[in-house]
Formats: structure tokens, C-alpha cells, sequence
């Protein structure tokens, strides 16, 4: 039973996690407004150095506001709150992740909601890169959303900063997020930089739009590019995680590979190429959506990094954007 030492006799008990990822879980707490959060076993040292960043990057902004949509905001509990005596924050309550609440909303995810989605998710993201941080995981269930009520537009907010990084321009740094929405340098070197984010921003895009386009009576999991990034065998890339000594036992038989076929045999771009074709064609068969938004995503997903726009000149660009196919369909007010 998890009980926080301080917590009032009267409330219910909990042994279920309101929500839990691969290092955290989150707990309802005294208020309906917040969450505790903990770290799941031997995942305390990585959620404490998460908190830090959080304060690096906000430390950076001059200004904390949901204009934002970053959610950097992990307090620690007072210690009458800690959850079994853990290392305890309190978070506000979302009312989920991006990747769920598509899921759950099956075809009423429309085309309307996920632009305006990716509207946010690309202001988050410029922000973040703004201040010379990149997020080093992202994907929709590292994006909260916020609520607001029937008939309001949810906020959403980019969340999960364990595996960010500060990197100066052009800098690159060791990839450690999810494999599936690795840009080809990232999968292929663990290399990650600013523009191998935003390879990574362009695919979880690309599924917000791709499954407002998908039908009743249609599998509702591994939608789209997920599906496509999964089961292409020329592209193929996992899925579930796996456990720290088998990705470290992949990495180092990947790496001798690596070293012996491509530093001395010649650099096999073609994979990056063949992964960047295989998108462009998806995005292309994407009914509704405008040429230029498309062309967007495509340059956003070109194999070599300095093909690609920074995510500053995707927000800039993505303001002017003719969006949906029909000019005068279009729904957001530039
Ligand atoms: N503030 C929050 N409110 C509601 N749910 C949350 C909140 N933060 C995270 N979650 C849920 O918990 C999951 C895991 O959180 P995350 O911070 O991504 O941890 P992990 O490092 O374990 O992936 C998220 O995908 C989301 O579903
Ligand atoms: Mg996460």
C-alpha cells in the first residue's frame, strides 16, 4: 500500500499509479490539481538530475508561461508528503499524454486537432532549442495535455527533460532516447543535435496528422509512420524497451560493426536515404494536407542534418503555412 507518511487517514489509500513511464510513476496526491511523482527502482539518481535540468532550462527563460508549452515544473514534496519516505515532487495533473488521448479519442482525433497540436508542440520545441537545450527523447508521451474543458482548446505541453541535453550550435551529442523516432544519425551513431531533434519533432508530427486520417475499424494501435518505421524491413526499428544490458550488449556489437563497415569501407548513407524516402512517400500519400505543410515535413526529414531547417525557421515557417488542403478550409487564424 503506498501511503505518504504525512497523508490524511481519511483518503483512499492508493496502490495504482494514476500514470508511470519507464523511470517514473505518478501517484494522486492530497490535491486534485497535482500528482506525486517518484522514481521507479534504481531510477532515483536519473529523476533527480532531471529536476536540475528542468531548473537549467527555466533558469534560461526569462519568462515561465503556458505560451511555453514546455512543463518544467517538478517541486519537491515537503517531507510530511514523501511517499514512502522517497524522493517525492508534486507535479500538476494533466489529463494525459498526447499518444493516449489520440488513442482514446480514435476518429475524433480530426485534422483540426492535430494541426493545432503541432502548432504547439513546434512553439515548445523552438522555445526549448531557443535556449540551447535539446530534448533528447522526444515523442507524444513525452507531451502532457492540459485540459481546459469542453469546447476550450487543450494545452499541450512537451514534458520528461531526463535524457535533455545542453548543446551550443551544431553540437552534437550522445542519443539516448526511443529508437523509433531516432533521426538515421541518431540510430544509426547515437549521434544527437538540434537537427536530429528536428527529424525526430517531424515524425511524432507526421503520426498526429497520419492518424486523423485513419478510419473506423481500423487497428487503432501502431498507427501510420509508427507502423511504417516498425515493420518496413529496410527501415525496421524497435518498439519496446529493453532492459539497460541488452541495449548496452546491441550498442557495442552495432558500434564494432559500425567501425569496421563504415569508417573503413565508406559511409553507407543510403539507409538514412532509404528511411528519408520511405517517409517522404508516406507524407505524400497524406490526403487533405497542403503542399507546402508536406513540403515542411519533408525538408524536416531530409537524411543529412544540414539538409534540414532549424526549428526556428520550422515555427517561423509553419505561421505563414497554407495548411490543410483547401485554402479556404483553413483553420487557424495566422
Ligand atoms: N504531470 C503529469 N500529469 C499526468 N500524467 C503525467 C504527468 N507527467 C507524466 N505523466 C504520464 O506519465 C508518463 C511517464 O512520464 P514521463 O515524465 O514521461 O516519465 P518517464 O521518464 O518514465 O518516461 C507520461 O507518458 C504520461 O502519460
Ligand atoms: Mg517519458
Amino acid at each position: 500500500m503506498l501511503i505518504p507518511s504525512g497523508r490524511i487517514l481519511t483518503a483512499q489509500p492508493c496502490e495504482k499509479p494514476f500514470a508511470e513511464g519507464a523511470e517514473k510513476q505518478f501517484y494522486p496526491s492530497n490535491s486534485e490539481k497535482e500528482l506525486y511523482c517518484i522514481a521507479k527502482p534504481g531510477c532515483e539518481r536519473a529523476l533527480k538530475k532531471e529536476v536540475q535540468r528542468c531548473k537549467d532550462i527555466s533558469k534560461k527563460l526569462s519568462l515561465i508561461n503556458e505560451e511555453l508549452h514546455l512543463y518544467l515544473k517538478m517541486d519537491e514534496a515537503p517531507s510530511e508528503q514523501q511517499v514512502r519516505g522517497k524522493y517525492t515532487l508534486i507535479v500538476d495533473k494533466a489529463s494525459g499524454d498526447l499518444e493516449k488521448t489520440i488513442e482514446q479519442a480514435g476518429t475524433n482525433w480530426d485534422k483540426d486537432r492535430a494541426i493545432k497540436a503541432m502548432k504547439q508542440i513546434i512553439a515548445g520545441m523552438k522555445n526549448l532549442h531557443d535556449v540551447g537545450f535539446i530534448h533528447g527523447d522526444f515523442k507524444l508521451d513525452n507531451i502532457l495535455v492540459f485540459s481546459k474543458g469542453e469546447g476550450i482548446e487543450p494545452i499541450y505541453k512537451i514534458t520528461d527533460f531526463g535524457k535533455s541535453l545542453e548543446v551550443t550550435r551544431n553540437q552534437i551529442g550522445l542519443y539516448r532516447g526511443n529508437s523509433i523516432f531516432a533521426s538515421p544519425e541518431a540510430e544509426q551513431k547515437w549521434e544527437s543535435s538540434a537537427k536530429g531533434e528536428v527529424f525526430s519533432v517531424a515524425l511524432g508530427c507526421i503520426q498526429l496528422l497520419g492518424t486523423s486520417l485513419r478510419q473506423e475499424g481500423k487497428p487503432s494501435d501502431l498507427q501510420g509512420i509508427k507502423k511504417l518505421l516498425h515493420e518496413d524491413p529496410s527501415i525496421r526499428r524497435s518498439i519496446k524497451g529493453q532492459n539497460r544490458i541488452k541495449k548496452l550488449w546491441k550498442r557495442i556489437k552495432l558500434f564494432t560493426l559500425y567501425f569496421f563497415c563504415v569508417r573503413l569501407l565508406g559511409r553507407p548513407d543510403s539507409r538514412a536515404e532509404n528511411i528519408s524516402k520511405k517517409i517522404h512517400e508516406y507524407v505524400d500519400n497524406m490526403e487533405g494536407f497542403s503542399e507546402q505543410l508536406k513540403s515542411l515535413l519533408k525538408r524536416m526529414t531530409q537524411a543529412r542534418p544540414e539538409d534540414r531547417p532549424s526549428m526556428d525557421e520550422v515555427y517561423k515557417e509553419f505561421e505563414k503555412l497554407e495548411l490543410l488542403k483547401e485554402p479556404s478550409q483553413s483553420i487557424l487564424n495566422h
